[in-house]
């Protein structure tokens, strides 16, 4: 049905007759009286649901990664598949993704350390951008054709993916920025806001603090007026870190990060954002300050290991932090971004040996990529080009 078709309904007249579909067809769930006219009509006799994609060139099939058996790399335990266009229910809306996030956790979801009941076949990739290209008719006083929204949701890695309306966010265009800011910001967002109880002139270290995470952390700190030390590998990255404000970057590929920390801060750090683990965790925690606090978000280093991380049930650490104030965090962001006050760095894999990571099987180069420490920001991947005849896009 297209949308003009269901304008055109809710703007006539007649009676107003809802139907609940049941297993003998349908049953008249009240049929009112006679109404004036502009009164909405919501006939569903026809359907469910209806679907319309104006200007899209639809396909009846699709490619989507599916995590085929458990393992921590990626490419032993995620196939892609063909397989038909999902179709949304009621207060659903199916997304034509552009851009999807690549997340240092999605081998921990490939390996099944997030919920150890879910077997394979399942779906791989928590986040995506992109157009609304059909919807339910619940979704339909909210979201219309070709809105633009991103999502932060299991089954990303699709080139269509299904989202309830009330998840996704409203973004004003298509641009892979937003995306950086529905896990990696958040998280940042959130665990300094939450956990840091940052104070004007502290110190803070955050390690990958060039990464997809990281460089929130290092603007929401210097914001707080902390003095901010960031880790990273490259002089690349140590110069980008100068440029969104960190103080003190430090390449621990050129510079001994526990001496360099020692010498340069003997009171100690007051303020760590560890994400690494390993022998970098140990330097951050002896280089504490007395009453220092250490946020651990994760570690990175061990994720490709089999043990990894210990398997752990229900909730998971990124849901639980990101659970209570991630509406908040979410608009907060959004309105700094608005007003230029947040850089929000994106890598597509231009700089990559294979080049930008186009279409939906560069996923896995992209998790390649990342775990070779050679983003420079948040790993994005351009999973289609824009549609064309829609100027949102
Ligand atoms: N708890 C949460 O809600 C949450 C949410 C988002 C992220 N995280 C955690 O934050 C960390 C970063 O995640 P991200 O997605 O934002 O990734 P990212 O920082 O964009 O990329 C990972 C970076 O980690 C650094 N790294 C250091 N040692 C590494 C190693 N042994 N293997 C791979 N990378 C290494 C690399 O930067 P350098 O080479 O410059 O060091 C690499 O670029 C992960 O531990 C992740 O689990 C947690």
């Amino acid at each position: 049905m297209s949308t003009s078709r269901l304008l055109s309904l809710r703007s006539g007249t007649a009676v107003l007759r809802l139907f609940r579909p049941t297993r003998g067809g349908k049953e008249a769930l009240s049929v009112g009286p006679r109404v004036p006219a502009r009164r909405y009509i919501i006939d569903m006799s026809y359907s469910s649901h209806f679907m319309d994609y104006k200007r899209t060139a639809m396909p009846s099939a699709m490619k989507k990664l599916v995590v085929t058996q458990l393992s921590p790399h990626f490419r032993e335990a995620v196939r892609v598949q063909t397989v038909p266009v999902p179709t949304p229910g009621n207060e659903e809306l199916l997304i034509r993704n552009r851009f999807v996030g690549i997340n240092a956790s999605d081998i921990n979801y490939s390996a099944g350390r997030y919920d150890p009941t879910v077997k394979p076949p399942f779906d791989a990739g928590f986040e995506g951008i992109g157009e609304v290209v059909g919807l339910g008719l619940g979704a339909s006083s909210d979201y219309t054709i070709g809105d633009t929204v991103a999502y932060f949701r299991n089954g990303a890695f699709a080139e269509y993916t299904i989202a309830p309306a009330k998840e996704c966010i409203r973004v004003p265009l298509v641009k892979p920025e937003f995306l950086t800011l529905l896990v990696s910001g958040a998280t940042a967002y959130i665990a300094l806001k939450r956990l840091g109880d940052l104070t004007k002139g502290e110190t803070v270290l955050v390690t990958a603090a060039a990464g997809g995470t990281g460089q929130f952390a290092v603007q929401f700190a210097k914001q707080a007026g902390c003095h901010v030390i960031g880790t990273c590998s490259t002089n690349e990255k140590a110069g980008f870190l100068k440029s969104i404000g960190c103080d003190r970057p430090i390449n621990y590929k050129e510079e001994n990060l526990g001496e360099t920390l020692r010498k340069e801060y003997p009171k100690g750090i007051d303020v760590v954002y560890e994400s690494i683990g390993g022998s970098i965790l140990d330097v951050a925690v002896n280089c504490l300050a007395q009453k220092g606090r250490l946020i651990v978000i994760g570690f990175i280093s061990g994720y490709q290991s089999a043990s990894g991380i210990p398997a752990f049930k229900g909730a998971t650490l990124p849901v639980k932090l990101l659970q209570n104030d991630y509406g908040e965090a979410m608009g907060k962001m959004m309105r700094m971004l608005a007003k230029g006050e947040l850089a929000c760095e994106v890598d597509c894999g231009d700089m990559a040996e294979e080049g930008r990571f186009s279409g939906l099987e560069s996923v896995f180069r992209a998790v390649d990529y990342m775990y070779a420490g050679k983003n420079l920001g948040k790993v994005v991947v351009e999973v289609a080009p824009a549609a064309q005849g829609n100027s949102k896009l």
